[in-house]
C-alpha cells in the first residue's frame, strides 16, 4: 500500500535511506530534515511495515524533484520502486508541474520510468543550492535525468515585481559558503 507519509514514520524512513547512504548510493538525512520535509514523502507498506519511500521537492514553477527514492533491501525488484516514482509523477501532476528530474546512479531504472538523461547544467541553479551541503559537491557523478509530463501546461515564469513602496524581492537567495 502507498500514501502519504506522517510524523511517525520519519524514523523508519531514516533507517532505509541511510542503509542505502552508508553504501554510497544516496545522501545521507538527518531527523531534523526528515521532519522538516515530512509532508513530501509518501511511503510503501507491506502488513504495517514500512518498505519504501519517496520524497518529492518543487524546485520552481515547472520543476519538482525526486529526492530520498528508498526500498529496503530485501523488498528490492518487487515493482516498489517503481510505484513510488508513479506517486510523484502524479503528485506533480496534480501541483501543475510539468517536469519532474532526479540526480541519479540508477539510469536505467529512471529510464524504464520515462526520464532522460540531461545535461547537468541544464538545470536551473536552485537545483545545486542543496550540493553546498553534499560531501561530493566538487566532484559530483551523478547523472541529471527528466520526465517531461507532456499533458501538464507550459506555465508562464512568474516574474519578481517590486512591492508597492519599491523594495525588490531577490527571484532566489542562497548563501555559498
Ligand atoms: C533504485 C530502487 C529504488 C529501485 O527500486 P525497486 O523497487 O527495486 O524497483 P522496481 O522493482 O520497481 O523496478 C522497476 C523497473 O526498473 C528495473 N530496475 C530496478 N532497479 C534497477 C537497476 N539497478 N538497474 C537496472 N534496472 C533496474 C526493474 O528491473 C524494473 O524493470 P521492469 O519493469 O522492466 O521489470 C532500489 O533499488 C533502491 O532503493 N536502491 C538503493 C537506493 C537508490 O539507489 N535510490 C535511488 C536514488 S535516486
Amino acid at each position: 500500500m502507498l500514501r502519504t507519509a506522517t510524523i511517525h514514520d520519519v524514523p523508519v524512513i531514516q533507517a532505509i535511506i541511510n542503509s542505502h547512504a552508508e553504501l554510497g548510493k544516496m545522501l545521507f538525512k538527518n531527523l531534523a530534515q526528515l521532519y522538516e520535509d515530512i509532508r513530501d514523502f509518501a511511503v510503501f507498506e507491506i502488513d504495517g511495515r514500512i518498505v519504501g519511500c519517496v520524497g518529492l521537492t518543487i524546485i520552481w514553477a515547472d520543476l519538482a524533484e525526486v529526492r530520498s527514492l528508498a526500498v529496503e533491501s530485501g523488498y528490492i525488484g518487487r515493482g516498489i520502486g517503481r510505484q513510488l516514482v508513479q506517486w510523484t509523477v502524479d503528485e506533480a501532476r496534480r501541483l501543475g508541474i510539468r517536469k519532474l528530474m532526479s540526480l541519479t546512479y540508477e539510469r536505467v531504472f529512471f529510464e524504464k520510468l520515462g526520464f532522460e538523461v540531461v545535461p547537468k547544467e541544464s538545470l536551473p541553479l536552485k537545483v545545486w543550492s542543496d550540493c553546498v551541503r553534499c560531501p561530493k559537491r566538487d566532484h559530483c557523478d551523478e547523472i541529471a535525468m527528466v520526465n517531461t509530463l507532456l499533458d501538464v501546461p507550459i506555465i508562464q515564469a512568474a516574474q519578481a515585481i517590486p512591492t508597492p513602496r519599491g523594495v525588490s524581492i531577490p527571484v532566489l537567495e542562497y548563501l555559498e559558503d
